[in-house]
């Protein structure tokens, strides 16, 4: 599996553009199979989980292609509403699929996605919002059937705002008979952006970006042309890990309204942030003050991806800082890693208790997961000496290259990949 090197203690300067939303991608990539026809979506990123959903598609039939950050989907030859096992199992995501599928083939079967490092990752918030549009639904030995002679338009009530879950019942009801209204609804841009997507495509949808959307279901839907928003969480990253640098670093093809929240915190730890339309420059000159308090949850508060990340840069500020995690319950493997690299952190069940130290050590320490990931780069390039991150294909995931991205901004980091040795060779 691959590592990166990290040659730390660089303060990071520079221009960079931010890529396409794979949060928000994912999502529209399914949407579009509720229309027959060639779909072009634009500020698409070249990511692991954006590959994974174009193979599925095209094991469901489509036609695709990425070129550059565009996706063309041809879904004329869509065929089958079964998504492969192998495939569900690779990503969580592939939970998307069920609104569209349903919706085009009045049935679908997917896979109990498994859990992952993060949490256990349930889909019931799903399961109820589709019974409720008509769906009846069957689960046996992780095999999860659903059929719909019709689709009707219903009063949803989401106990949590689960952004998958919002997604899923979006699309199911966009083409449903009537209308349909979704409260308690997940508020965060990457809904926006796919109520936008499907509206382009002739659907009638208003309320995202807040806790009730209203969808009046339509007869048809027809392909489109679409521009993915950017991507927060990565901006987020980047913005970070300038500040854990203290680096002076400008972010371009941004939305600073997606990241109030990340913003607030900085700048309460003494970091110098300016918004100027999509460019975000951000500058931290001395040593970061700590946080008293950050607690995940939910869009507009602070979001969970960007709760690893942030906590490094807590662990180099100078005080007592706390991070209570309410979104997912196995969201803290990062610390252990940290730890290693001379962080102060204590755990006491979903709050973790930092205490800011001088300086990081470089070490050799393992990504989890997509965000913890991204963190140990961050510890990394921040620390004194040299970090090795391994299994680095989580990062992947969601980044485009991170060394790529950080290589623009001087930093000294490297993905050193496994030579295949004579057994290797041999099988
Ligand atoms: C989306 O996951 C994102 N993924 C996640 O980003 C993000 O962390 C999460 O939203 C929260 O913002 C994509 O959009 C592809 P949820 P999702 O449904 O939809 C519980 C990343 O790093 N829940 O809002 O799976 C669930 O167990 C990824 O890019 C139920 O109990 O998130 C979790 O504790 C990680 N029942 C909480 O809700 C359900 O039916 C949040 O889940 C669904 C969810």
């Amino acid at each position: 599996m691959d590592k990166l090197v990290i040659e730390g203690g660089n303060p990071l300067s520079g221009t960079i553009r931010i890529h396409g939303a794979k949060n928000a991608a994912l999502p529209i990539l399914a949407a579009s199979l509720l229309a027959e026809g060639v779909h072009s979506l634009h500020n698409v990123p070249k990511l692991l989980d954006i590959e994974t959903m174009l193979n599925i598609l095209e094991r469901l039939g489509c036609r695709c292609a990425h070129e550059e950050e565009t996706v063309t989907i041809d879904t004329s030859p869509l065929g089958t509403s079964h998504v492969p096992e192998d495939l569900m199992r690779q990503m969580r995501s592939s939970i998307f699929l069920m609104g569209p599928l349903l919706s085009r083939f009045g049935e679908v079967t997917i896979y109990q996605p498994g859990g992952c490092a993060i949490g256990e990752r349930k889909i019931d918030l799903h399961l109820q919002g589709l019974k409720q549009l008509g769906a009846e639904i069957e689960e046996s030995n992780g095999r999860i059937s659903c059929r719909a002679a019709k689709l009707t338009g219903s009063e949803v009530h989401l106990d949590y705002p689960s952004v998958g879950a919002t997604e899923n019942i979006m699309m199911a009801a966009a083409m449903a008979e009537g209308t349909t209204t979704i409260s308690g609804a997940a508020r965060e841009p990457e809904i926006q952006d796919l109520q936008n997507f499907l509206n382009q495509m002739g659907a009638q949808i208003i309320g995202a970006g807040t806790d009730t959307i209203t969808i009046q279901g339509v007869k048809k839907l027809y392909p489109c042309s679409y521009e993915v928003i950017p991507d927060r969480i990565v901006a987020g990253t980047v913005m970070i890990a300038a500040a854990a640098t203290r680096g002076n670093v400008t972010l371009t093809h941004t939305n600073a309204g997606h990241l109030t929240s990340l913003i607030h915190v900085l700048r309460r730890a003494g970091v110098q942030i300016t918004v100027c339309n999509d460019i975000i420059n951000i500058s931290c000159m001395g040593r970061p003050r700590a946080v008293e308090r950050i607690v995940t949850s939910p869009y507009p508060s602070f979001p969970t991806d960007l709760q690893s990340q942030v906590m490094v840069l807590l662990s180099l500020a100078d005080g007592f800082s706390v991070i209570k995690e309410t979104v997912f319950e196995g969201r803290f493997k990062h610390v252990e890693e940290m730890a290693r690299m001379g962080a102060d952190i204590s755990i006491d069940l979903n709050r973790a208790f930092i205490r800011g130290v001088q300086r990081l050590y470089g070490a050799t320490v393992e990504a989890t997961d997509l965000r913890a990931g991204a963190a140990l780069v961050i510890a990394g390039l921040a620390a004194h000496g040299t970090t090795v991150v391994e299994q680095a294909h989580h990062i992947d995931r969601g980044y485009d290259g991170i060394e790529k991205l950080f290589q623009k901004l001087g930093a000294r980091i490297s993905r050193k990949v496994p030579v295949p040795g004579p057994l290797d060779l041999a099988n």
